[in-house]
């Protein structure tokens, strides 16, 4: 069965909640889709508007980082089931800005991955190399390091309802695109790694989106690559382009 594709938004730390209330109205039209799903992931305090003002659309929302303990004295902190009740259907986790900013490691997101799961939410895990990764030639090594620990005890059918997105670091917020070549030789990289931790049918069930400047102009062809299912948009993803990428193939 063909996977079918998903766009998601990361809205990083931009708009206020008046703002995210105002950008849904203007990219309402403009993100419809029968044939993509459209996610949000927003700023944690945008979640309760947004959840409320795409009510009645094609478009889901996502937050942008949760915490893995149930509950207690972890000032600051959200949880999963927080987002859950909200109406929160997605969460980003190790993304990374999350992983360089705020030092967030494998043990970690491993943890998050697993209580994002368990309450009923869907890890867009985020994987990437830096430039300097890159130039050294152990990109493929490093990347299957990060899905193989972030992984670590979760079962194939729970990995197959998940989103990986693959995000090469010097790709985000540069402008500087990965080649439609780099994004699909490593997006086809996670989908060996995923079959040779589980199975054959895990491999070609689970999503990977490529994330990093993409645009309208970029997305058809990397969206057409038999292993990228769709993208991951920080800076597009504030704009009117976020409708064309959605519909990159119209
Ligand atoms: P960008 O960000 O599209 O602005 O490069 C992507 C991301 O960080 O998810």
């Amino acid at each position: 069965m063909a996977r079918r594709k998903i766009v998601a938004g990361n809205w990083k730390m931009n708009m206020t909640p008046s703002e995210a209330v105002k950008l849904c109205a203007d990219l309402k039209e403009l993100v419809k889709s029968d044939e993509v799903d459209v996610v949000y992931c927003v700023p944690a305090i945008d979640i309760v508007p947004v959840v409320e003002a795409v009510k009645g659309t094609n478009v889901e929302v996502g937050a942008e980082n949760m915490y893995f303990e149930e509950k207690g004295a972890y000032t600051g902190e959200i949880s999963a089931s927080m987002l859950k009740d909200a109406g929160v259907k997605y969460v980003i986790i190790g993304h990374s800005e999350r992983r360089d900013y705020f030092k967030e490691d494998d043990v970690l997101l491993n943890r998050k991955v697993k209580k994002a799961i368990e309450a009923g939410l869907t890890p867009i895990l985020c994987c990437g190399e830096t430039l300097e990764q890159r130039e050294m030639g152990v990109t493929m090594d490093w990347i299957r390091l990060q899905i193989k620990s972030d992984l670590d005890g979760v079962t194939a059918d729970q990995v197959k309802s998940m989103v990986i997105a693959y995000e090469p670091i010097w790709a985000i917020g540069t402008g500087k695109t990965a080649t439609t070549e780099q994004a699909e030789e490593v997006c086809r990289g996670i989908r060996q790694c995923i079959a040779e931790v589980y199975d054959d049918a895990t491999a070609e069930a689970v999503r990977i989106q490529y994330g990093g400047s993409v645009n309208a102009g970029n997305a058809a062809e990397l969206f057409a690559q038999p292993d990228i299912d769709g993208g991951l948009v920080g800076g597009a993803s504030l704009k009117a382009e976020f409708g064309k990428i959605v519909n990159y193939n119209k």
